[in-house]
């Protein structure tokens, strides 16, 4: 009949009830041999609990010795009653605190942890504050006017966070990032489903690459040669054939490329879409402009804690947007960039740092960080791009970035077998291994095109955050399998 609470409910309209709350113990605090505090934290929340030795309450002085001498993120269960402070408490998120009745260690953490979390869920901001505050000690010599913490914050770097990081997802930038997450995903589907797409799920071990080049990573599969899916495009493409209008999937995407950057995974889940098209491709956009203006609204309006915690230990300006999704082609974002001094070859593609510039004066002239620049060059499209009917150097095709950094790629689709197979020789691509998918076309297919998104990149530019790995749970990149 217990009935457990969640500690981020807990406040002052509970004080007087007795509640049973489980988390890590963050801290813990001995004042006397009778007294002592325990931090319980859950996900984004924390608690003070306090320990009085007292008959009256039930406690004991072994109790309150036990309490202290729990090791920090050790799995604890209190049972206690919901009280008022005499003052506001600055270290818990909470403004109640419990008086411990009873306390139960479920599972002991090691004494000494290879994080320190307290570290990993400092800003960069508090870190310069103490490397001032250190400099000061060091010429004043006056140690003693700060905390023993400042003195010894020490940055946790990338890799050894990602070494243990069942202990870095516990910091709460890090709770509130992988909830974005499910919020984007979750707002993806949503979305699409009350515009009658249709979830489909395509096999991610594959005859052959799905993108062309060699970025695959390959296996055998039952003795013949295989891959790892490096999209679901060909898969849902035939799913239009197949006389399903519109579908999507949510699904892990692997790239066997040895690209070392921020933005870059060997596996990311990739959100997909393709659709028939009635008239024109720029339905695909539509479509893009209403999913992704909904998304945003949506993490504004309803992510406000989660946002806010990023914020506090990765600082970030909100994502500006336009109701209208901004468009504009290829060759007006090359001529924005000419003007302001960065040449581009006219049918090349643009690189990373192009693209950031664009960014920047996409925003500064209209006011927006998420924009769609359409008709592409033909020749730096994949194979199933359909070229532009009035101009075949071009293509239907199109990039969507936010803040300068590509989050969308996608097209009309050729339809016809013939063209299909042209633009895959030319393209360099082995014919054979794409057979079944060529063929499709023959037996009726209607015009469509699509899209993909990179669901991590899409969390890291909203959030504005510097590395992909911060946005993925456990990430693969090329020097990373484990954990
Ligand atoms: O641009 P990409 O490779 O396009 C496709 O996969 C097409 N089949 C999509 C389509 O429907 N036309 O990948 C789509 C998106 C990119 O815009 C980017 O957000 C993400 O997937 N992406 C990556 N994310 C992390 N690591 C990588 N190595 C990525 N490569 C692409």
């Amino acid at each position: 009949d217990r009935v457990w609470s969640q500690v981020g409910d807990l406040d002052a309209a509970a004080a007087g009830r007795t509640v049973l709350i489980r988390g890590f113990a963050q801290a813990i605090r001995p004042v006397s041999k009778k007294m002592a505090f325990v931090v319980l934290r859950q996900s984004m929340s924390t608690v003070q609990c306090v320990l009085v030795a007292s008959v009256d309450a039930g406690v004991s002085t072994q109790m309150v010795k036990f309490a202290t001498a729990l090791s920090k993120e050790s799995i604890v269960d209190v049972e206690g009653v919901v009280s008022l402070p005499k003052e506001p408490l600055k270290s818990t998120t909470q403004q109640v605190e419990i008086q411990v009745r009873k306390i139960y260690c479920i599972n002991r953490a090691v004494p000494t942890l290879p994080i320190n979390l307290e570290d990993a869920a400092r800003s960069e901001a508090e870190f310069e504050k103490a490397e001032q505050v250190s400099h000061i000690q060091v010429a004043c010599s006056v140690c003693i006017l700060f905390s023993r913490s400042w003195r010894e914050a020490v940055r946790v770097g990338q890799d050894t966070r990602l070494n243990y990081r069942s202990i870095d997802l516990r910091t709460p930038a890090n709770q509130a990032i992988f909830r974005i997450q499910c919020q984007v995903e979750n707002k993806f589907r949503e979305y699409l489903l009350s515009k009658d797409f249709v979830g489909i799920h395509s096999p991610k071990l594959i005859g052959g690459s799905s993108e062309g080049g060699a970025a695959v990573f390959k296996l055998m599969y039952n003795g013949q040669p295989a891959c790892l899916a490096q999209s679901p495009q060909l898969y849902k493409q035939m799913a239009i054939c197949g006389g399903y209008e519109r579908v999507f999937e949510v699904g892990p995407v692997f790239r066997a490329e040895n690209s070392n950057t921020h933005r870059h995974l060997c596996e990311f889940v990739g959100l997909d879409a393709e659709m028939e098209i009635k008239e024109h491709y720029f339905e695909v956009c539509d479509i893009i402009d209403g999913l992704f203006v909904s998304i945003f609204k949506h993490l504004t309006e309803n992510c406000t804690k989660e946002l806010e915690t990023i914020n506090r230990q990765y600082p970030f300006e909100p994502l500006k947007y336009l109701d209208k999704t901004l468009k504009l082609t290829y060759e007006e974002g090359i001529q924005m960039l000419k003007e302001a001094g960065t040449e581009i070859e006219p049918m090349g593609d643009l690189n990373t740092e192009a693209e950031k510039k664009l960014g920047r004066l996409v925003r500064e002239k209209y006011g927006t960080d998420f924009f769609i620049l359409y008709r592409y060059p033909l020749a730096v499209r994949p194979f199933y791009t359909m070229p532009c009917y009035d101009n075949t150097a071009y293509s239907n095709s199109f990039d969507v970035f936010i803040r300068g950094e590509e989050i969308i790629s996608g097209a009309q689709r050729v339809h016809t077998p013939e063209l299909l197979t042209k633009r895959a020789t030319e393209c360099g691509i082995d014919v054979n291994t794409i057979s079944s998918y060529i063929e499709s076309f023959s037996y009726g297919a209607p015009p469509h095109g699509g899209f993909g998104v990179g669901l991590e990149r899409v969390v890291m530019l909203f959030c504005a955050l510097n590395n992909i790995r911060k946005t993925s749970l456990f990430p693969r990149d090329p020097q990373r399998l484990t954990p």
